[in-house]
């Protein structure tokens, strides 16, 4: 074994859509305001009867389906969330919703990184020839921890699955270079925090009970970090690569606001053209954002096979990172 490819992609949305005229009635914002300052038109939202794992398994058949696989054939399944459906991890009753039984499956929490980390994550495993076929899904209902009174937030983000199966090559390696990073100094600036309140259990033991805090970001805070750092860490995988940018076909940011992938796209100097979005339909979803967009882009004849792709994921942590790799067997 030498290497890996992404062979399929698949993604799933929750049914029912919510605009920003519709959040408009919820908060005091506008289509206009959201519309300029992000790009979101309106995202999607998971409803009572569905759930995390549903969802990603729902994304995860499609991907099988197109790489030629059944879920037998599947060695690991990892499960790139923050939201689960249960703290344990979700994986593994994705798992079982696939009736995938040789699969190991575990979550992966790295926010809006937690794709991208997922993909080089399981790279490793292929490139080493430990496994031969493996699912990376990037699935979160950030809806069930926004504070749905803060306009800060709430107008930003949006539930969806996106997955990708990866395979073992014997030929040669389509990841051609990465970068992953964090900085945990600056982890206060987007946080879904645990706050127990003090309990006595017993004796002089005491412990905390409690639940997880609505999101709180620091948006500008978040906002400036990205469009530095994003650039810096595909450069760094580029160098990896020994390649250009002018050699990449499509760019692949973490869909978190399009002033992003427009400066991004601007400090890099990549054509519009080149930069992929869905923005306006969905939102910022996550860790799915990544795998949902690159699914669309290959269902639309867009992305080819052997076309380069520069993905980028960014998010809480801080985390951050960039790999660089060739669509397709
Ligand atoms: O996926 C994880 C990564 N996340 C990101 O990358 C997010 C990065 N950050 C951003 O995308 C942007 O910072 C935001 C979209 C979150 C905010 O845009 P901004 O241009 O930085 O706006 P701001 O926070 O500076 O707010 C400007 C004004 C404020 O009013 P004042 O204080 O100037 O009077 C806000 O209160 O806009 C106000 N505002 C709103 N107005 C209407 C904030 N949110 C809204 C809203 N509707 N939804």
């Amino acid at each position: 074994m030498v290497g890996m490819a992404v062979t399929g992609s698949g993604s799933a949305m929750p049914a029912a859509a919510l605009d920003n005229h519709a959040l408009s009635n919820l908060v005091e914002t506008s289509d206009d305001w959201v519309t300029t300052r992000t790009g979101i038109r309106q995202r999607r939202v998971a409803g009572p009867t569905e759930s995390l794992v549903q969802l990603s398994a729902l994304a995860a058949r499609e991907a099988i389906a197109m790489a030629g696989l059944t879920p037998k054939d599947l060695d690991a399944i990892v499960l790139a969330t923050s939201t689960p459906d249960d703290l344990f991890g979700s994986a593994g009753k994705i798992q079982k919703e696939l009736e995938a039984p040789q699969a190991v499956a575990f979550d992966l929490t790295a926010a809006c990184s937690g794709f991208l980390f997922g993909l080089v994550t399981i790279a490793q495993f292929l490139r080493t020839g430990t496994y031969r076929n493996a699912l990376v899904i990037g699935a979160d209902i950030l809806s069930r921890w926004v504070d749905w009174r803060d306009r800060r937030t709430c107008v930003l983000f949006g539930d969806g699955a996106g997955a990708v199966v990866v395979q073992a090559t014997s030929d040669r390696d389509r990841l051609l270079g990465f970068e992953l990073r964090s900085d945990g100094s600056q982890n206060d600036c987007l946080q879904l925090p645990y706050q127990g309140k003090p309990y006595h259990l017993v004796d002089e033991v005491d412990i905390t009970q409690g639940n997880y805090q609505p999101i709180f970001m620091n948006g500008k805070e978040v906002f400036r970090f990205a469009v530095k750092r994003v650039p810096e860490a595909i450069e760094k995988a580029l160098f990896r690569a020994q390649m250009d940018i002018e050699q990449v076909d499509w760019l692949l940011l973490h869909q978190a606001n399009q002033r992003i992938l427009d400066a991004v796209g601007d400090r890099l100097q990549v054509p519009s053209e080149k930069i992929l979005s869905n923005l306006a339909t969905y939102g910022n979803t996550s860790a799915a954002s990544i795998p949902i967009v690159l699914d669309e882009a290959v269902r639309a004849d867009k992305i080819q096979p052997g076309d380069v792709i520069a993905a980028s994921g960014f998010g809480a942590g801080l985390s951050w990172g960039a790999a660089i790799f060739e669509w397709g067997r």
